[in-house]
Parts: C-alpha cells; sequence; structure tokens
C-alpha cells in the first residue's frame, strides 16, 4: 500500500482531500470539489470519512459531524439529514432556506461510523452520533415508504445520487439525449417538492417522482444492520433488535418485489404501481452491498457483470450497461465509471466470496485513476476523465487499494 504507484496515489488522495477541506465556524469538511461542488454532500462526507480513515481518524469523526448539524430538527421532516449543507446560507433560492437542501442521499450514516469506531475504538463517538443516526433511519422508515411495504421510496433523481441516469428517463420532460433540458427538469422538480410539502404519498399520488430504488434501498438494509451493531455497542439490544428486523424486511421486499427471475436481475419500482424501470444499470448489483440476493440470485447478478456486452468493459463499471440504448459514456451519468459506484460493487463482491471480480475492478481503478487523474467519472473504455480533476470521492482509489496488498 505504501510503495509504487498504490504509496503515490495514496499521497495523491490525501493531498486532494486536503486542499479541498474546509473550516467554517468551527466546522471542517470536505469539498467534493472546488469551484464546482462548493458545499457539503452527504455520501461524498460518508465516503470521504472512510477514506481519511486511512490517515487521519479526526477528520472522519470531524466530516461526519458536521454532517449532522444540520440535520432536521423539527417537523414532519425530523430526524432527515440533507443531501447539501450550504456552509454559506446560500440555498435560499432552490430550496427556500438557506442552509440545507429538503432532500436526502444514499444512507451510509451509520456504515461510516461503525467503520471508525472499528478504526479508532472511540465508543464515546458512537455514543455522541448515535441518536442522530437512529432518528436519520426512523425518518426514512417513517416519512418514506408510504405503501408500507418496508422500502424506501426517493422524490428526486438527486436522491439517489445517479442524477442523469437513464433510470429516471420515463419522469422527465426532456429527451434522454437533452442534458441541459434534463438539468432543467431537475431543477423545476425541487418546486413540486417544496408544493407538496415532501410528502412522498401526496406526490407518488400524483403521478410525481416517486421511485423504490434498488441501491438506495440496499444501501439502506446494510445501514440498518451497522445501526444495529451501533446500537449493541451501547447496550440497546431491544434497538438493535428492532433495527435487525426492518433491515430483514427491506431485503425480503427486495427479493419480492425487485427481482425479475427471467432477466436475472432486481429492477427499480417507479411510481405507485410499482412500475419495474427495466434499464440494466449496476444499481442493481448494489444489491449484493446490501446482502440482499441469495447465492443463486447473486450468481445470476454477477453474470451480467462478467458479461463485456454489458459491463466488463476496459474500466468497469460503466453506470450504464453498453447493451442499452441510452448508453453514453460520455455523458453524465449514462455511462461512465464512478468511485462511488465502484466501491458499492466491489464491496458487494467481496461480501459474496467473488473475489477475483472485485479485485480485477479495484485493480483496474487503480489503473485508471494513476493514468487519468482524480477525475469525479471515466469514460469506461478511453480512461478518459471527465469533470473536476481534483474529485474528492475519487480518493476512494486508497481504500479499494488498500485491499489489493493482501491477495
Ligand atoms: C453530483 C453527483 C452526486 C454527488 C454530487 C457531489 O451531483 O451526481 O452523486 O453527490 O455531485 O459530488
Amino acid at each position: 500500500m505504501h510503495h509504487g504507484i498504490a504509496g503515490e496515489l495514496a499521497e495523491k488522495a490525501r493531498a486532494v482531500l486536503e486542499s479541498n477541506r474546509v473550516t467554517v465556524r468551527g466546522h471542517t469538511y470536505v469539498r467534493p470539489a472546488p469551484h464546482t461542488y462548493e458545499h457539503q454532500w452527504l455520501w461524498d462526507s460518508c465516503f470521504h470519512a472512510l477514506v481519511h480513515l486511512h490517515f487521519d481518524p479526526d477528520l472522519a469523526k470531524a466530516e461526519l459531524r458536521a454532517l449532522l448539524v444540520h440535520q432536521e430538527a423539527e417537523g414532519p421532516d425530523q430526524g432527515m439529514v440533507p443531501h447539501m449543507a450550504y456552509w454559506d446560507g446560500s440555498g435560499t433560492a432552490l430550496w427556500g432556506r438557506p442552509h440545507a437542501s429538503t432532500i436526502t442521499q444514499p444512507p451510509l450514516l451509520a456504515q461510516a461510523v461503525l467503520a471508525t469506531y472499528r478504526r479508532t475504538g472511540d465508543l464515546a463517538f458512537v455514543a455522541e452520533t448515535y441518536p442522530a443516526l437512529r432518528a436519520h433511519y426512523d425518518w426514512l422508515a417513517r416519512r418514506r415508504d408510504p405503501d408500507g411495504d418496508g422500502l424506501v421510496t426517493i422524490i428526486h433523481p438527486w436522491e439517489s445520487g445517479w442524477d442523469s441516469s437513464p433510470r429516471w428517463d420515463r419522469f422527465a420532460d426532456a429527451a434522454p439525449e437533452d442534458d441541459d433540458g434534463l438539468r432543467r427538469w431537475r431543477a423545476r422538480l425541487v418546486a413540486d417538492l417544496r408544493r407538496a410539502g415532501h410528502d412522498a404519498a401526496a406526490l407518488e399520488a400524483a403521478g410525481g417522482f416517486a421511485v423504490e430504488a434498488v441501491d438506495f434501498n440496499s444501501i439502506y438494509a446494510a445501514g440498518l444492520d451497522a445501526l444495529a451493531e451501533l446500537a449493541l455497542l451501547l447496550g440497546r439490544e431491544a434497538e438493535a433488535a428492532a433495527a435487525r428486523r426492518r433491515a430483514r424486511q427491506v431485503r425480503d421486499a427486495v427479493n419480492e418485489r425487485m427481482w425479475d427471475p427471467a432477466a436475472g436481475y432486481y429492477w427499480d419500482l417507479a411510481g405507485r404501481a410499482e412500475d419495474p424501470i427495466r434499464c440494466l444499470t449496476p444499481a442493481g448489483l448494489i444489491a449484493l452491498y446490501g446482502g440482499v440476493p441469495d447465492r443463486e440470485q447473486a450468481a445470476r447478478l454477477v453474470e451480467h457483470l462478467r458479461d463485456p456486452r454489458r459491463f466488463w468493459t476496459r474500466f468497469p463499471v460503466p453506470s450504464v450497461a453498453v447493451s442499452e440504448p441510452t448508453y453514453r459514456p460520455d455523458a453524465y451519468w449514462r455511462g461512465n465509471v464512478w468511485a462511488s459506484v465502484n466501491w458499492l460493487v466491489i464491496r458487494g463482491l467481496e461480501r459474496y466470496g467473488y473475489a477475483a471480480e472485485a479485485r480485477a475492478i479495484a485493480e483496474r481503478f487503480v489503473e485508471l485513476v494513476a493514468r487519468s487523474g482524480f477525475h469525479e467519472y471515466f469514460h469506461p473504455e478511453t480512461g478518459q476523465g471527465y469533470g473536476p480533476d481534483r474529485q474528492s470521492w475519487t480518493a476512494l482509489v486508497v481504500d479499494l487499494a488498500a485491499g489489493l496488498g493482501e491477495g
């Protein structure tokens, strides 16, 4: 890890995080990228924390603490951790309030806190953050499961973290190749949410954007497991059992409702009718990260992954399968490679014993970043980098490279 390419990459990763880090009113966080992304994002910061753990665990704690500062303190959304914190107070034009957005992002908070505990043994940090975490996961169950099936519903593409994925095209009023039109649609959608009081049931009833997403729910299930472990550390047995039960319910619901036995894949469900969104993306593979599939289902998922006509490109994993008509590897979230997605897919493969596949993706990702730099996203065939070239979460390459020394 601390020699050769990996050692050099680790130094660069550390420098990227360090130069993107800012301190505001005593709180410190890492901007996803200077200029392009000045604010604090929820799942980015969870990933930053995982990288900080390799260098300076105190920074991981600071990053996670900063996320909790803007947690919703009251009202129907009490407990929600917003997907964006505007530390400069500039959020009002879009969200109607200065310091935070009114939607969330994939729930990786409990996993990040648990990883921090495992690295540091700091039980006081667990005790400090646990009530806020619990409130966040309770909020997801309380406010985002309008049909009571255990699956949470996202109400804006931004909540998925996959902003412009073709998974969401059916809801948009712009054509799949109209990137600007899609961007305008996403901004307009915020006004709809605000009018509906962010009520998932009302939005769903009105035929608005409402999706039970397979990756979000799988991350949620893994998060509930992590929450249960944190509860046990604090001696809260009943709460641990409740979190476990909920995790099981989520997994069962994903299997019951999203699994397509003919395709051997999981699909997101759109709207009240739970119409399957048959768009082949690695979101279905992220079910592995959530411990959702059984062995047989996992094997079928991995068949898709290994297929060069689908996901096994020169640099895996493309965010849309090569076989999809909407595949556009140079367009934002429409086929390019992302550190966040790769991390989730790799950890999922490891969980199911697909060590060789996990390793191959990690090695090629290390090669990609070494060659192209710390870009936001990459072309899965040529390796060309796009977006900012000092994107913080691409530093996840360090966490992925760390596992490679051992094989
Ligand atoms: C983009 C990505 C989102 C990420 C944010 C900050 O909006 O789609 O996933 O959280 O940038 O990096």
